[in-house]
C-alpha cells in the first residue's frame, strides 16, 4: 500500500503546537508579527500571500500586509524595507517573489534585516545554512524535513535526487539533506534541466524531491519500487472548471502512486507544510529577538 503523505494534517499539528508557543509569548506580552510585501498584482502572488495573511490570522501571529505598486522605483520598496527592519511590532517579513524586472530580488534580500528574514533567504541566512549553523531554515526544506521526520523517512545514508536547483527549494534541501545531523546525512544528486538522463537519476533514488516547475515531469516510470515522492510542484494549469484552473504538480501523481512507497499529493502536500514553516520562522524570530525562550515543534 502506498502511504499519502498527509500534508495538510502535519501542517494542522504544527500549527496546533505553535499556537502554544504564541501563548507563551503572550505570558510575556509578546505578539509575532509577519509581514507580507507583494509589488505588483500577480494574481498567483495574491493568493499566496492572502493564504500566508490568513494562516497568521488564525494563529494569532499580528499579520500586516504591504501593497506597492508594480510600477514602483526599487527605492520606494527600499523605504519600505527600512521601515520593516525598523518597526519593533514586525519581527519577521518577507517580499513576495517573483518582483517587477526593476527590480533586483537579490538586493532586496541584501537589505532585509537577517533576523527578520523570515524566509530564511538573506545570504548571511544563505551561509550560515550551507556551514551548518542555520538561524531561519528555508519554508519549503524545512517542511519537507518534517514530513520526513514525522513519517519515517530514514534520509541517513539514503540516495535522494532533487529535481530542481532554485535558491528557494532546491538548492537549500539539497544542502540540508548533505547536512551531518538528523535529517540529513544523505547522499544527495541535483538534477536540473540540462541534466542528461534525468530518469537514470532519479530511478535509482530513494527519495525523489520534484522541484522544477515542470508539470508532471516525473511519471512513474521514472521512480523505483517503493520509493519516497515529493512533489513541490504546484503550477496553474487552465482548465473549464468553476475557478478557471487547476493545480498540477511536478509528479504524475497517478502512475507514480503505483510504485511509490509514500508520496504527497497536489494540493495537500508540501504546500501547507511550507505556510506552516513560515510561522515557525515568525514566532522563531519573535521569540528570539524579545529574548522569550519558547518550545518550538
Ligand atoms: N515565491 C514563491 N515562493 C516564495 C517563498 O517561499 N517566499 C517568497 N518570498 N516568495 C516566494
Amino acid at each position: 500500500m502506498t502511504t499519502i503523505i498527509d500534508g495538510d494534517r502535519i501542517a494542522g499539528e504544527i500549527r496546533g503546537a505553535l499556537e502554544e508557543s504564541i501563548g507563551a509569548l503572550a505570558d510575556h506580552g509578546v505578539t509575532p508579527g509577519l509581514a507580507t510585501v507583494l509589488v505588483g498584482d500577480d494574481p498567483a502572488s495574491q493568493t499566496y500571500v492572502n493564504m500566508k495573511q490568513r494562516d497568521c490570522e488564525e494563529v494569532g501571529i499580528n499579520g500586516i500586509h504591504v501593497d506597492i505598486d508594480g510600477d514602483a522605483s526599487p527605492e520606494e520598496l527600499y523605504d519600505t524595507i527600512e521601515e520593516l527592519n525598523a518597526d519593533p511590532e514586525v519581527h519577521g517579513y518577507l517580499v513576495q517573489d517573483p518582483v517587477p524586472e526593476q527590480i533586483d530580488y537579490r538586493e532586496v534580500l541584501r537589505r532585509i534585516d537577517p533576523a527578520k528574514d523570515a524566509d530564511g533567504f538573506h545570504p548571511e541566512n544563505v551561509g550560515r545554512l550551507v556551514a551548518g549553523n542555520a538561524r531561519f531554515k528555508p519554508c519549503t526544506p524545512h517542511g519537507i524535513q518534517k514530513l520526513f521526520s514525522e513519517y519515517d523517512i530514514e534520509t541517513e545514508g539514503a540516495d535522494v535526487t532533487v529535481v530542481g536547483r532554485s535558491d528557494i527549494v532546491g538548492k537549500p534541501m539539497a544542502n540540508l539533506l548533505m547536512q551531518k545531523s538528523q535529517g540529513g546525512n544523505a547522499t544527495v544528486t541535483v538534477c536540473h534541466s540540462r541534466t542528461e538522463n534525468l530518469a537514470e537519476k532519479t530511478r535509482r533514488a530513494d527519495v525523489v524531491i520534484a522541484a522544477c516547475g515542470v508539470t508532471e515531469l516525473i511519471d512513474g516510470s521514472m521512480i523505483s519500487e517503493g520509493a519516497t515522492v515529493i512533489d513541490v510542484g504546484i503550477s496553474r494549469v487552465e482548465t473549464d472548471s468553476e475557478k478557471g484552473y487547476e493545480l498540477v504538480g511536478d509528479v504524475d501523481f497517478e502512475s507514480a502512486k503505483e510504485k511509490a512507497g509514500a508520496i504527497t499529493p497536489v494540493p495537500g502536500g508540501v504546500g501547507p507544510m511550507t505556510r506552516a514553516m513560515l510561522l515557525y520562522n515568525t514566532v522563531k524570530a519573535a521569540s528570539e529577538s524579545e529574548g522569550v525562550p519558547v518550545e518550538l515543534p
